[in-house]
């Protein structure tokens, strides 16, 4: 992959900075990363990549945003096959939204790339930040 997709939703930034940190580990793997908002993202930019990330933080009660549940929705049709680099930040909960995001993406046919999502809870830490840059890494090389 020439250039690697990582889209995003967040509401106050903190999902936004793992976006932002994956795509630094993309870069740094020798890739070029393209770090876009849900709302500025297509589907058809993903369909014919072998692989890519997706992030949302935790909404609702253990969900994803409408916007970014709707885009996940049409990933879902040709997902399978893919490998998925997931992440996103939470509060309060234990990562709920997260584990049924993966089974979700599991149940399309994706690889949910390390087999669990890349959690942050509020703003990512340097740990958790160091922790996306190494997905973005790995990302880059499959
Ligand atoms: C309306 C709303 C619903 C939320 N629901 C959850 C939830 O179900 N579980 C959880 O752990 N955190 C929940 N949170 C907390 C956010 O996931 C948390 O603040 C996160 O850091 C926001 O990241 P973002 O800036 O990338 O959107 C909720 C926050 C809001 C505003």
């Amino acid at each position: 992959m020439d250039e690697v997709y990582v889209i995003y939703w967040s509401s106050t930034g903190n999902t936004q900075a793992m976006a932002e940190a994956i795509g630094e580990g993309i870069a740094e793997a020798g890739k070029k990363a393209a770090v876009l908002e849900v709302a500025a993202a297509d589907v058809s930019m993903l369909e014919n990549q072998k692989g890519f990330a997706l992030g949302a933080s935790a909404m609702g009660a253990e969900e994803l945003d409408g916007e970014m549940d709707n885009f996940v929705t049409e990933v879902e049709t040709f997902a399978n096959g893919k490998t998925i680099a997931l992440f996103g930040s939470y509060d309060w909960g234990d990562g709920e939204w997260m584990r049924q995001w993966v089974s979700r993406m599991e149940e399309a046919g994706a690889v949910v790339l390390n087999g669990e999502g890349c959690i942050a809870n509020l703003a990512p830490d340097e740990e958790a930040i160091q922790a996306c840059k190494t997905l973005g890494a790995e990302l880059a090389k499959i």
